[in-house]
């Protein structure tokens, strides 16, 4: 057995961002605005979003958008003849998002996913990014999107496998235990892309296709070394690991960047699904 006890896993804050401290709800914003400006998360995004027709009068819901750092790149992408909705739980990351809207063409909603209170058959493309895996509720969220989406509508999820997500660390053990504990105090579904080929049939949708990626850093951290540098706000502003364990952790993956034997990897997926009814 293990000779440490890292204790009770804390539970997602993402499920009520504004009833967190300022320092943790700052925190999150910063690491949502860099790694939706991340190089290789973009390409991801790019991805998903190449099945999106753009310069076309179609209507997009981002659910979950935070502080809108991809429902401003979908912007981009469909151009001014669309309509781009963001929608989020979280009255203040939507007040981020508006300030950080330069185009003031994005209708930002408060809402929560499970009963949305937009109309039936109201968008032709439904993307949640990284909402599904804070959603307690699963089968409701997705109900809902097969409700909102026009005949012939798709919905998009992208998400991490955060079951696979781990931080290079000298001993196994323990890198096990950080890594749960870690990913646990800030996400419900860790294995959340692995239920969700079921959770959509539940809620009435064909999974038509879906994409994966590894996203691994060796040596050298760049996207993951962000990450790391939010753990170490977040860590001790959430109680996520005891103070010493925490700050030792923190300091053990920088001097890894230093000494150029950083390692963290963890996969993402894309589903694409339409309701069933379409
Ligand atoms: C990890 S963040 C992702 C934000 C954004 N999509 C991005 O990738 O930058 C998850 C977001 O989902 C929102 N959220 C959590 N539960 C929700 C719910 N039930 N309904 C709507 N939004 C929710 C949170 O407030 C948070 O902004």
């Amino acid at each position: 057995m293990p000779d440490f006890d890292y204790g009770e896993v804390m539970s997602d804050p993402y499920t009520n961002l504004d009833h967190q401290t300022q320092t943790t709800l700052d925190a999150i914003a910063i690491r949502l605005e860099e790694r939706g400006s991340n190089p290789i998360f973009q390409r991801m995004i790019d991805d998903y979003l190449s099945v999106i027709p753009t310069n076309k009068p179609i209507k997009i819901l981002d659910l979950g958008c935070g502080t809108g750092v991809v429902t401003r790149k979908i912007l981009d992408h469909v151009g001014i003849p669309a309509k781009v909705c963001g929608a989020d739980l979280s009255g203040q990351l939507l007040e981020k998002a508006r300030e950080l809207d330069s185009s003031r063409k994005i209708e930002w909603i408060k809402v929560d996913s499970e009963s949305s209170p937009f109309e039936t058959a109201s968008f032709d493309f439904v993307v949640m990014h990284t909402l599904l895996s804070h959603v307690p509720d699963l089968v409701p969220c997705l109900k809902d999107a097969a409700r909102i989406l026009k005949k012939g509508g798709q919905l998009i999820i992208f998400d991490a496998d955060y079951a696979s997500v781990t931080f290079g660390y000298p001993d196994f053990e323990k890198m096990r235990a950080i890594d749960l504990k870690l990913l646990a105090g800030l996400v419900t579904h860790l294995d959340v892309c692995r239920q969700l080929p079921r959770h959509l049939k539940a809620a009435g949708f064909e999974l038509k296709s879906h994409k994966s990626y590894l996203l691994s850093e060796a040596g050298e951290g760049d996207y993951w070394l962000s990450s790391v540098k939010s753990f170490a706000k977040l860590i001790p502003s959430l109680n996520i690991l005891p103070e010493a364990e925490g700050a030792a952790w923190v300091a053990h993956m920088l001097k890894s960047q230093d000494e150029g034997t950083f390692f963290a990897a963890g996969a993402y997926y894309t589903y694409f699904a339409r309701p069933i009814s379409s």
